[in-house]
């Protein structure tokens, strides 16, 4: 799937994502430095934290309370914030927007 990624200069990157992989993971291979992803996709240190495209949250699997939790402590959540390593990619998911959060 394609995916348009906006980090923090307003840069946006075009990247191809298998089906499958994390977001998280697709956006650290590409080398996009302000995604940390300090825990490495346990879902524990929340900088991994993303805006999703509005349309296509509901075509992402539900959060876990985990997920749930941790994006409450941050000052920038919002409505279509998820972290990027709860994301997993598929295929219905080609043209979605994803924005990194500003750092906590
Ligand atoms: Fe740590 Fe996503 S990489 S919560």
């Amino acid at each position: 799937a394609t995916v348009f990624v906006t980090d923090r200069d307003a840069l946006e990157m075009i990247i191809d994502i298998r089906p499958g992989t994390s977001l998280m993971q697709a956006i650290t291979d590409e080398g996009i430095g302000d995604l940390l992803a300090l825990c490495g996709g346990m879902c524990s240190c929340a900088t991994c934290h993303v805006y999703i495209d509005e349309k296509f949250l509901g075509q992402i699997s539900a959060m876990s309370d985990d997920e749930q939790g941790l994006l409450e402590m941050s000052s920038y959540r919002k409505e279509n914030s998820r972290l990027a390593c709860q994301v997993r990619m598929s295929d219905s998911l080609d043209g979605m927007r994803a924005t990194i959060a500003p750092a906590d």
